[in-house]
């Protein structure tokens, strides 16, 4: 062995103990940290060739990098949709890197167990009947991604193709119909060789709504006379958190032929609070859901499930048959489950934080994270600095700048904010005005943060 490696294993229990050290340090300053910085752009050291050890190595980073790490896990980081991670989640993420198990197979270690409960709980948190089987994946990207190559298998399977084996010339363009698809369902397209041409747009609620008008995509059903095709519904739209009429949607599955799949990446913890979860109700008739895990579940990054209520067809796509992988059988393995084939136990921070805080920890960070949006509403609605864009429906506030508003004067107002260094908000474009949004999923966020980030609003805005 050499040496290096050598001293670092005789002293591991050190190097534990010097991260954490570092790690609470980083902790203690979460409040005082700017939320975002940008770039360094330093230069590419290049790899030594005697390497330093893991002790010096710490040191080198943290006094590259320690006093740069924004707090994007801290309460006032409101840009995207962006997660912390709670404390128990940092034990799972610390012990999944600890144990370091692949989740291909059963045959070899309980980590497929870990997930399955996890998921269990997961079902159980966002009241998906039991007909709905889940996968970790990567983010909602990737979730969006595995449940649109799904219902691409089921298109082919309506006139008895196989995409998986086949290939797209197999079958006639997919036609996929939605509102304010969000643009990673595009993305997801564009990788499954669908297109992202082929979306066609159905028409929104009108009155500020971004929600689809389910008799315009009625009409469109009609047009396609008989031929499947994929409806993406939303449930939680990123400017706004609108949601879809899923019920009336999913209705129309007794007239049209179609796959429903319904995009709540961080709209399905609408389930989590009595206030919110008739926002979803009819989703379980949808055929495949995404929801984040790094969002409002609050775990670190990549972390994200897919929910479908057909399994056989997702094996048809992401199973991997190799005589060294042996058949597939019950339970299957999540290596004929999902793109990967090996992939981290991300599970086990999901399975940490739903045990240590159940599904009434879940119901106060949703409600304390809308609760908290509602009050920067209030405060911009009374304001002559600001305006709202639209009606805050859930964890998003969506604003502008009074008066007559550029993108221009958009950006400067949010570069300034950044680096006043109190919060952090990104831009958007509602209806065509350039606007800005703030988005509240992070579980340490409180009043007090509302308070704090005014300020800094009405500061940066007299500049
Ligand atoms: C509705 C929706 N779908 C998909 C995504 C993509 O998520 P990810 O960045 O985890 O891939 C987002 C991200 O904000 C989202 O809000």
């Amino acid at each position: 062995m050499h040496q290096l490696l050598k001293n670092d294993l005789a002293n591991f229990n050190h190097l534990l103990e010097k991260t954490k050290e570092s790690s609470k340090q980083y902790l203690d300053s979460i409040e005082q940290r700017p939320p975002a910085t940008g770039y360094l752009k330093k230069e590419n050291p290049g790899i030594p060739l005697p390497g330093i050890g893991a002790e010096k190595t710490l040191e080198l980073f943290l006094k590259r990098y320690g006093d740069a790490m924004p707090a994007s896990n801290g309460p006032r980081f409101w840009g995207l949709v962006t997660g912390g991670t709670t404390p128990a989640a940092v034990i799972g993420d610390w012990l999944t890197s600890i144990y370091d198990l692949n989740l291909s197979h059963a045959a070899n270690s309980v980590a497929p167990d870990i997930e399955m409960e996890a998921l269990n709980m997961l079902g159980e948190l966002f009241g998906l009947p039991a007909s709905f089987s889940g996968t970790f994946v990567s983010g909602a990207t990737m979730s969006n991604f595995s449940a649109l190559a799904i219902a691409r298998e089921w298109i082919g399977q309506q006139s008895g193709k196989s995409v998986a084996q086949e290939g797209l010339q197999a079958i006639p363009p997919v036609k996929v119909l939605s509102c304010e698809a969000h643009s990673s369902s595009f993305k997801a397209m564009a990788m499954l060789g669908l297109g992202r041409n082929s979306l066609k747009v159905i028409a929104r609620l009108p009155e500020n709504r971004e929600a689809m008008n389910v008799v315009e995509l009625r009409k469109a059903l009609e047009t396609l006379n008989g031929e499947p095709c994929i409806v993406i519904a939303n449930a939680g739209t990123v400017n706004t958190v609108d949601f879809d009429d899923v019920q009336a949607i999913a209705a129309l599955k007794s007239e049209f032929n179609f796959w429903l799949h319904v995009d709540a990446a961080f709209g399905g913890f609408a389930a989590c609070s009595p206030k919110f979860k008739h926002l979803l109700n009819g989703i379980e008739h949808a055929d495949s859901i995404t929801i984040d895990a790094h969002k409002w579940l609050n775990v670190p990054y990549d972390s994200a499930m897919v929910f479908t209520r057909h399994r056989d067809l997702q094996i048809s796509v992401f199973q991997n048959s190799a005589a060294y992988l042996g058949p597939i059988s019950e339970p299957v393995d999540f290596i004929h489950l999902t793109p990967e084939n090996s992939r981290r136990l991300r599970a086990l921070p999901a399975w940490f934080s739903l045990m240590a805080y159940g599904k009434e920890g879940y119901q106060d960070i949703v409600e304390r994270n809308c609760e908290t949006a509602k009050l920067l509403g209030d405060r911009i609605e009374a304001s002559k600095e600001f305006r709202l864009l639209a009606p805050v429906r859930m964890n998003v506030v969506c604003f502008t700048l009074s008066g007559e508003v550029t993108a221009e004067k958009v950006k400067t107002f949010l570069a300034d904010l950044r680096d006043d260094g109190r919060v952090f908000m990104t831009p958007t474009t509602y209806l065509g005005t350039p606007g800005i949004r703030a988005a509240f999923s992070n579980w340490r966020t409180q009043e007090i943060d509302v308070e704090i980030a005014w300020q800094a609003m009405l500061d940066c805005v007299k500049k």
